[in-house]
Parts: C-alpha cells; structure tokens; sequence
C-alpha cells in the first residue's frame, strides 16, 4: 500500500483544452478520497494520470516515494475500475478474475487462490463457473471489482464506478465497496458527480471545479464550512440558498446583519437551518409565501417566494408541511448557522 502525492499537476489537451490546472493533493497510505464536482471539471483526466492513461502536461506525481511521471500504468501497481466495465462476454466469472493475473504471469495456484479470496470478499463464489450474461448488475459490478482487488494493488482508482446502477442497487454497493475499502485498507482515489456518494464514502472529499481544487476536507469540514458558493451549491441537498445582503437590508431582515465580517454581500442558509419560529438570539427574519409543497416520504421540501425576489427558496422539514400552499410565512435562522460569502471572489468571508 502506499501514499499519493500531487504537486501542480497540469493537463492541458490537443487543442489547447485545460482539463487540469494546478491540482496539489497528499493522500495519506490506506486513505479513501472521493474526487467530487461538476461534468467536466477534470475528474476522469486526474484519475486516467495517476492511472498513467493520460500524460502530465506539467508537475510531479509520486506513488510512495517514488516519481512516477513517465511509468507505464502496468509499473505503477494500480487498479482501476471503470464506470463501463466490460467484462469479457464468452469468459466464466473465474476467466475474469484470473485473466489480467495470467497475462501477468502469476503462478497458477497463486491465481487460484487470489480469486478465490476475492469471491469469497465479493460474495460472488457461487458465480465463478457462470458467464457475465447470468448475472444480475449488481453481481456483474461485484465481478468488476474482483478484477481490481485480484490484483493486490498499492492504490485502487474508481472512476463512477456505480452510475450504471438502479438507486437501490447504487446504495447497496457504495456501503460495499466503503467496508472493503476499510478492510483492506487501500489506498483509493474515488471519482463521482454525486454529492451524497461523496459525502457519505470519503474520509476526505475533494471538490473539483473547472480543472482546480475548490476545498478538500472531511465531509463535515466541507458541508459545515463551505470555502466558495461553488461548494455550498454543489455539496447538500436541497441545495443551500443563496440571499442578496442588499435585499435582506432592504425588506429589514433581522438584526443578524450585523454580525457579519466586511465584505459579505451573500448569505447562505441551508435548508434544514431555516425554522418557522423565532430563536434566542441575532436572527435572520424571512417573509414569503408558499410556492409548493414538495413532500418526500420522512421529510417535506416547501419552495416559498420571497417578495421582490424571483427564485424561491428551499425549506426542508420532518415529516408532513404544516402549511398550505398559498399561506403566508416567517422563516427564521439564528446567526451562527449562517454562511457569509463574498460574490465577487466567490469566496467564503471568514
Ligand atoms: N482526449 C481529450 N481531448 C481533448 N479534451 C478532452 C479529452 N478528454 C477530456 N477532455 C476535456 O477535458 C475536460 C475534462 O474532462 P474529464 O473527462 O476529465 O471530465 P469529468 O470531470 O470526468 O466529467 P464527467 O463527470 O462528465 O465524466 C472536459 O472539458 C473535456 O471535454
Ligand atoms: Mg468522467
């Protein structure tokens, strides 16, 4: 097993494309990280560099403490597992595991015995004489990942591994591959558009935009303290709102106005923050009417429009609404739950 390092890694494509700009990121020896952000942002073209599928336009790449810059992808001893897996059609669930350890020249009963270790981790012992085609998606994705962990690789490298899965299916296996990740213990580098996979599977999450790193923290770190409004728009849902401080001065929002640094001119306030009556305490006051009511099983989400202001905002609460469409309505959050950032930078104030 081994560490990570990036230090200024650039990516720039035929044509000119910067698909990587400046990316620096240390991932610790076992460390799960989950690469997190927009369609193209660069998510895939990190992950195919550290793979070795793609070269380095600039900066250093190092696996343990060795550079490996200019190495083939088979000296770098990495797996990788793909979104569109194609496991070989005419090939039994055993051909599958073995066949990237025979090409290797792995000993046979060392082959033997690794696929068998990895079935039994996977749970897909049963199907290692049946072909790809008798089995369900689930138990396809199981043998995609046997590929990788046959291997015994220093790092795995997942690249949207479960966007071809139903819901239910997508939940199941990202608890999966998170427990056999602790197992093992292997260092892995995680790509996903996702926010909920990020958020849920990460020991560290890393928010991509437009070819740069926007923040890199645990998951509460980023959730609890978004560094941009990119990030607080991207990670949480609902999404956070985003108020004008113009407009909150204006309709005499609250006297928690007054506690914010300089240079706040957008407020962010998650919708879980947002109550229907006043707390202790410097406060934001919100009036508004009920656009929709949107309930979601344990949860509701009500959209209220706020006077002068087209996009409405989002609240969640418990359990069924408690008011109709239509009504009129005070919303209230107290100061520290709020988030102040500045709109020219993008940037978080303080
Ligand atoms: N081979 C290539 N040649 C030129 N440009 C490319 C190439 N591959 C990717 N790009 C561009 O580089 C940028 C980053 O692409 P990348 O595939 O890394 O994005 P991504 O974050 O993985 O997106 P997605 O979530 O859609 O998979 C995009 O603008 C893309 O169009
Ligand atoms: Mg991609």
């Amino acid at each position: 097993m081994a560490s990570i390092h990036m230090d200024d890694l650039h990516k720039v494509y035929g044509g000119g494309v910067k698909a990587v700009t400046g990316v620096s990121l240390d991932i610790a020896d076992g460390e799960m990280i989950v690469l997190v952000g927009p369609s193209g942002c660069g998510k895939s073209t990190l992950l195919r560099m550290v793979a070795g599928l793609e070269t380095i336009s600039r900066g250093t790449l190092k696996i343990g403490d060795r550079v490996v810059n200019t190495l083939e992808p088979a000296e770098r001893d990495i797996a990788m597992v793909f979104q569109n897996y194609a496991l070989y059609p005419h090939m039994t669930v055993f051909n599958n595991l073995a066949y990237g350890l025979k090409n290797r020249k792995v000993p046979k009963d060392q082959i033997g015995r690794r696929v068998r270790e990895a079935a039994k981790m996977l749970e897909i012992e049963e199907y290692l004489d049946r072909k790809p085609r008798n089995l369900s998606g689930g138990q396809r994705q199981r043998v995609a990942m046997g590929r990788a962990l046959v291997r015994e690789p220093e790092a795995f490298l997942f690249d949207e591994p479960l966007s071809n899965l139903d819901a239910k299916l997508r939940v199941q296996m990202r608890v999966e591959i998170r427990q056999l990740q602790k197992r093992l213990g292997t260092t892995s580098l995680y790509v996903t558009h996702d926010q909920l996979e990020a958020l849920t599977m990460a020991d560290r999450l890393v928010v991509l935009n437009a070819g740069q790193v926007e923040q890199v923290g645990t998951p509460m770190e980023v959730f609890e303290k978004p560094a941009s409004v990119f990030v607080a728009g991207f990670i949480g849902s609902p999404a956070m709102n985003m108020l004008d401080v113009d407009y909150l001065r204006e309709t005499g929002a609250g006297d928690a106005l007054h506690g914010f640094p300089p240079g706040t001119d957008l407020i962010g306030v998650r919708p879980d923050d947002l109550s229907m009556t006043a707390p202790e305490g410097p406060h934001l006051r919100l009036s508004g009417q009920v656009a929709l009511l949107e309930p979601a099983g344990a949860e509701s989400h009500i959209y209220v429009t706020l006077g002068g202001s087209a996009q409405p905002i989002t609240v969640r609460v418990q359990g069924l609404p408690t008011v109709a469409e239509g009504a009129d309505l005070n919303l209230f959050a107290p100061l520290p739950v709020l988030h102040p950032f500045n709109r020219a930078s993008g940037l978080r104030v303080a």
